[in-house]
């Protein structure tokens, strides 16, 4: 379904008349009409940016003609065609373990103006894009989000986290794996198709993970309009011993007072396996005149933290980053493969309906989960928030942990038997933003 149109879906007539309530009106956006600058400028001003140039403008606009662009009008103010609130989505597909995925309704470019902030336009987008997905059969919406405190009163709530390294490198000698394979240049014009075709095996991999797209890969490949370090990057693969590039690097150097203590900032390190991390990481240590490495979105407890002589010469800064909203339980739990067998009844909480229930939960010796709606007297054994399913979907964390925070009940033969079956064969992780 990743693939459905979600521009011909109607707009959400609850949205509709809540906001012309207000004097507001709600209203999609074509990319390719009039409508498009002005949305583009309410989105910069929203994200506290500048205005942007026609080619920057002209290169949104090849990533925003696919997506589904929602407005929130205001016809009495002094530049009406600018919208007050704005937001858009997607279909996706999530990685929920390995090799097996779910279709994902993502939203980005959420903002509101600060001239019309705290009036329940967000509650009314959001609400927007909610009812939507589910209508469209969507069983999870997904976000990653400016701030923690925004999401959670619509039922999202974090399933993968990131970490944040910077290592020492002065500190850091190599002790990790020595690799086969062979490290190489990328020219420039080549390296957006490079990180686009290593990206799209490493994460279908990788539970929590989303394709990218190629506006996305341009940026980080410094290839968009307007940025001010494109003429610094650099990128680097990997190649396997038969020749296959398993992994790349992309990066730039920021020079220092002291010339040998450049920084290596990574954009983005993609490993299509244990080798090609190894291989890229330890390039990035052990590069000349270099006395920090800082790289961002990596696995919540990186591997390079084993490859050095002084693991506290590298620190991970952990976060929240990719935010689940389940919208169908069935549909989102049997969405993945499991590492243990479950019978539980589970009391699903959800305020704004979607999921809301009381579920028999069955995982079987295939680890497969069969979910259907439980008998009415059947007692239920936990009972949680749709927040907490949504951050135990993927595995990130135990529910044994939510339940210690209260968001988990029940019985605790059945908490610890859904820790063993949600454990993930892999750390969940979010490589990008959207
Ligand atoms: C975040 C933002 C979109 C909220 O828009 P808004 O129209 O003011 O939000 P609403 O009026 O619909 O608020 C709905 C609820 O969320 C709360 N809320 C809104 N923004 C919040 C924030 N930043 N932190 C905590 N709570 C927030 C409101 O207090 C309200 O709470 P209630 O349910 O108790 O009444 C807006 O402040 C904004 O554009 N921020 C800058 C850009 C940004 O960070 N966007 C998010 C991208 S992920």
């Amino acid at each position: 379904m990743a693939s459905l149109d979600t521009l011909t879906l109607p707009l959400d007539q609850t949205s509709s008349a809540d906001l012309a309530a207000v004097g507001l009106e709600y209203r999609r956006i074509d990319a390719d009409g009039e409508g498009f600058r002005p949305f583009q400028r309410a989105v910069a001003r929203g994200f506290l940016g500048g205005e942007s140039t026609d080619d920057e403008a002209a290169h949104a606009r090849k990533t925003l003609r696919t997506r589904r662009l929602t407005g929130v009008f205001d016809a009495a103010g002094s530049e009406p065609e600018v919208p007050v609130g704005t937001i858009d989505s997607w279909a996706s597909t999530l990685t929920t373990s390995p090799g097996r995925t779910a279709d994902l309704w993502s939203i980005s470019a959420v903002t509101v103006a600060p001239t019309h902030r705290r009036r329940g336009i967000a509650r009314a987008m959001i609400g927007g894009e909610l009812r939507t997905a589910a209508d469209a059969g969507f069983a999870l919406a997904g976000l990653t989000v400016t701030e923690a405190t925004i999401y959670g009163r619509w039922g999202f709530s974090p399933a993968a986290w990131a970490s944040d390294v910077v290592v020492d490198t002065r500190r850091a000698r190599w002790t990790g794996p020595a690799t086969p394979g062979r490290l190489d240049f990328v020219p420039r014009d080549a390296v957006v198709a490079h990180v686009r075709a290593i990206h799209e095996r490493v994460r279908v991999s990788r539970p929590g993970a989303v394709p990218g797209w190629d506006g996305r890969w341009r940026a980080i490949a410094g290839a968009a309009p307007g940025d001010k370090e494109a003429e610094k990057v650099r990128a680097v693969v990997y190649r396997d011993v038969d020749g296959v590039e398993r992994g790349i690097l992309i990066y730039t150097l920021d020079e220092n007072d002291d010339y040998s203590s450049h920084v290596l900032n990574v954009r983005s390190l993609f490993a299509d396996g244990d080798d090609a991390y190894a291989a890229l990481w330890r390039f990035a240590i052990e590069h000349d005149l270099v006395g920090t490495v800082k790289a961002w979105l990596q696995a919540p407890v990186p591997p390079v933290q084993w490859m050095v002589s002084d693991r506290r010469a590298v620190t991970a800064t952990l976060t929240d980053h990719h935010w689940l909203r389940v919208l169908d339980v069935a549909g989102a739990l049997s969405s993945r493969a499991y590492a243990a067998p479950l019978d539980a009844i589970v009391r699903v909480d959800d305020p704004l309906g979607f999921a809301d229930g009381t579920w028999a939960v069955r995982i079987d010796e295939a680890r497969e989960a069969v979910v259907s709606p439980a008998d009415a007297d059947a007692p239920v054994d936990v009972q949680l928030t749709v927040g907490a399913l949504g951050s135990l979907l993927l595995g990130g964390v135990r529910a044994s942990e939510l339940a210690a925070a209260g968001l988990v009940r029940g019985d605790a033969g059945a908490i610890a038997a859904i820790d063993a079956a949600f454990a993930p064969a892999m750390t969940p992780l979010l490589d990008i933003w959207y």
